[in-house]
């Protein structure tokens, strides 16, 4: 198998930058961004505040980074915010907003990563001493867990007008936003007005290979500029790598379509394979789970052999993962999908 072609399909992360974007970010111009300012940080941020129709932005170097600097900034010690079962910020964060900024998390379960309206209500501690005080609505979009969901519009918006109506902030974690807004049609400013700051990721579809924003009003990107510093996030010549996130921004947004039919490309195979079964489906964008029905080969072994036949899958919580992303093609994604037959089809004459 020494020449086997391997086909990474564990991340939208596992992309590596293209050379014009190289180019973009070797011929950056650069200051120090932690005394004062680096110009190609500032023309992304300035970029990305537009695009999502808000004041400021602040440049960082993940999405995890994003996350917690939104938490500190909307919530005290003590406070409470409210999220998904199976977000990103309470499933693959440590339990961070506990860590760094003494929050804790309310979770509600939703369907595919989308929570109703109604659930919110009853959801709010009373203001009474015994209980902490629930500061904050978060919502991922799109739902990594959730199967790549893209939030309903509607829905978002009657929660968004339901914490505004009791004095809640809301923080967006948009990691995966653009692919929300190609497959909706809807403008990332559209989305990103029904909350008071959103993150956004570049290292994942956009193809970028570091970085995070976190976008909302001037004045709460100050504040959100010291939790940075405090989390170590304060990068100096950090130009070179907004450089290859603003390329991202400016060329690869577009392209996320052709992800998302990838992804439609491998639920045909699990719909039709008599030994698969999707898990979270419909697939909407690039993320698509599924799972192994009546084979004696459980998923860590499928995972395995596919690994061995140069396909790099993900197990999820007993489930299977696969992520399309610019670095595969629709080709490569057809010969990923003919070796994951062929083991399955091997699996089912053998028994195993
Ligand atoms: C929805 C979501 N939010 C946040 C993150 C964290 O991003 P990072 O890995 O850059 O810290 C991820 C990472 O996969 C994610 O899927």
């Amino acid at each position: 198998m020494g020449s086997t072609e391997i086909i990474d399909l564990r991340s939208d992360t596992v992309t590596v930058p293209c050379a014009a974007m190289r180019r973009a970010m070797a011929e950056a111009e650069v200051g120090d961004d932690v005394i004062d300012v680096d110009p190609t940080v500032a023309r992304l941020e300035a970029a990305i505040a537009e695009r999502l129709g808000k004041e400021a932005a602040l440049f960082v170097p993940s999405g995890t980074m994003a996350n917690q600097i939104a938490v500190r900034l909307h919530c005290r010690a003590g406070e409470e915010l409210i999220c998904e079962s199976t977000s990103h910020v309470y499933f693959f964060e440590q339990g961070a907003y506990a860590q760094l900024s003494g929050v804790v998390a309310k979770t509600l379960v939703g369907d595919r990563g989308v929570l109703e309206p109604e659930q919110f209500e009853g959801a709010v501690w009373p203001n009474d001493e015994h209980f902490p005080r629930t500061r904050l609505v978060w919502i991922e979009n799109t739902h990594n867990m959730g199967g790549g969901t893209v939030q309903p519009f509607d829905t978002l918006a009657q929660i968004s007008r339901w914490a505004r109506g009791r004095n809640l902030a809301l923080h967006m974690d948009g990691a995966r936003l653009f692919n929300a807004v190609v497959a909706s049609g809807r403008g990332a400013d559209e989305w990103a007005g029904l909350f008071d700051t959103v993150s956004v990721c570049f290292s994942k579809g956009l193809g970028a290979p570091v970085g995070s924003a976190l976008v909302g009003p001037r004045e709460m990107m100050a504040e959100a500029r010291r939790h940075r510093k405090l989390f170590g996030g304060g990068m100096r010549q950090a130009g070179i790598i907004a450089a290859g996130a603003l390329y991202a921004l400016e060329h690869h947004v577009a392209e996320l379509e052709a992800d998302h039919a990838k992804a439609r490309r491998i639920a045909r195979t699990v719909a039709e394979s008599p030994h698969l079964a999707l898990v979270n489906g419909p697939v909407e964008t690039n993320i698509v789970y599924f799972r192994i029905e009546g084979l004696a080969l459980g998923a860590a072994e499928l995972v395995d052999r596919l690994e061995q036949a140069g396909v790099r899958l993900l197990f999820v919580d007993e489930t299977i993962r696969a992520v399309t992303h610019r670095d595969v093609s629709m080709a490569q994604v057809e010969t990923a999908l003919s070796r994951l037959v062929r083991i399955l089809d091997d699996a089912s004459r053998w028994g195993r």
